[in-house]
C-alpha cells in the first residue's frame, strides 16, 4: 500500500484511497484480475453480494495471502449485502422492501459493534437520506460509496458529506463504459478529447488523469477491470500531479452525467435520486 495515499476515517481507520471495482468481473475473469491487482499493489476490494462473484473474489485473496504476497491486515474489503437479488411481483415490477432505511442503518451499527466490520458506511444516499440516518446514528457512517466521474462531479454531495466526516468513495470513475445498458451513442468519457488532451500533456492516458482526478480531490476511488495491463495502468498515478486549474477545468466537464439510475426502483418513495436533493 505505500505508494497509495490513505484517508483518515471519521473513526479513526486508516483507509487507502484507490481500490479495484469487481462490479460485472466474471467469476470466471475476477479471480485472476484481484491476484494481478493484489500483485500490483491493490490493497482495497470493491464488492457486493449482488456482483455474484464474491466467492471468486475470495479465492484470489486467499491465494495471495497463502502466497505470502499480502497479510489479511493489510487488505481493506469493501461489501454490500442483500439477500432476494431483484425480487419481481407477479406483474413484473420490482418487489420493493418495506425496511426503512434509518432501520437499516441501526442493525448495520450493530453489525460493527459486534466486531464483524471495521467500519460500515452508506452507498448512493443523497443528502435527505444523510439528514434522515444522522438523528438516530450513533456511528456516522465512515462513507458514502456514490458515483462520480467528470461528468458527474457531486460538488455538493461531496461539500455535504465532508461537512458531516463522511468521506466519499467515487464509483464508476471511468464512466463505466461495460455497463449492461450503455448505448453505442453513449458519450465516452474514457474517449473525451479535452481529457485527452490534459493526459498528453503528462504523457499520461485520459484513465489515468480522471482516476487521479479523484484521488487530488480527496475521494476514494474503485475502477473496475479485468485486464492486467489496465489493472497495472490504473495504479500507475503516483508519480505526476494535476495542477489545481487541471481540476477546475476537469469540474466544469459536469453535465449531470449519471449513468447508474437504478431504474428497477423507480417509483419506491426512497429512489434517491428522483427528488430535487443532491
Ligand atoms: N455502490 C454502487 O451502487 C456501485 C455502482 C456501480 C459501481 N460500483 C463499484 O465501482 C466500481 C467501478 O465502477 P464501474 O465498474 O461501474 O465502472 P468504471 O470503473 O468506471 O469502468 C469500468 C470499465 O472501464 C474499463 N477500463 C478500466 N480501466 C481502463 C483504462 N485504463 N482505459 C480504458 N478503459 C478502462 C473496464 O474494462 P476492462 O475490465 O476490460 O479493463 C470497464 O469496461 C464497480 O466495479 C463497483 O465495484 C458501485
Amino acid at each position: 500500500m505505500s505508494k497509495v495515499p490513505t484517508i483518515k476515517f471519521n473513526n479513526g481507520q486508516i483507509f487507502p484511497m484507490f481500490g479495484l471495482g469487481t462490479w460485472k468481473s466474471k467469476p470466471g475473469e475476477v479471480t485472476q484480475a484481484v491476484k494481478d491487482a493484489i500483485d500490483t499493489g491493490y490493497r482495497h476490494i470493491d464488492c457486493a453480494h449482488l456482483y455474484g462473484n464474491e466467492k471468486e473474489v475470495g479465492e484470489a485473496i486467499k491465494k495471495k495471502i497463502s502466497e505470502g504476497v499480502v497479510r489479511r491486515e493489510d487488505l481493506y474489503i469493501t461489501s454490500k449485502e442483500g439477500d432476494d437479488l431483484y425480487p419481481v411481483g407477479p406483474d413484473g415490477n420490482t418487489l420493493f422492501s418495506d425496511v426503512d432505511i434509518v432501520d437499516t442503518w441501526v442493525a448495520m451499527e450493530k453489525v460493527c459493534k459486534k466486531g464483524l466490520t471495521k467500519s460500515v458506511g452508506i452507498s448512493n444516499f443523497n443528502k435527505r437520506q444523510i439528514e434522515r440516518i444522522l438523528k438516530k446514528a450513533t456511528i456516522i457512517p465512515a462513507t458514502n460509496q456514490i458515483e462520480c466521474h467528470p461528468y458527474l462531479n457531486q460538488k455538493k454531495l461531496i461539500e455535504f458529506c465532508r461537512s458531516k466526516g463522511i468521506a466519499i468513495t467515487a464509483y464508476s470513475p471511468l464512466g463505466s463504459p461495460d455497463r449492461p445498458w450503455a448505448k453505442p451513442d453513449d458519450p465516452k468519457l474514457v474517449e473525451d478529447a479535452k481529457i485527452q488532451q490534459i493526459a498528453s500533456k503528462y504523457n499520461k492516458t485520459p484513465a489515468q488523469v480522471i482516476i487521479k482526478y479523484q484521488v487530488q480531490r480527496g475521494n476514494i476511488t474503485i475502477p473496475k477491470s479485468v485486464n492486467k495491463s489496465r489493472i497495472k495502468e490504473n495504479f500507475d498515478i503516483w508519480d505526476f500531479q494535476l495542477t489545481p486549474e487541471d481540476i477546475a477545468y476537469i469540474d466544469t466537464f459536469d453535465c449531470n452525467g449519471r449513468v447508474c439510475n437504478f431504474v428497477e426502483a423507480l417509483g419506491h418513495p426512497n429512489h434517491p435520486f428522483t427528488h430535487d436533493d443532491y
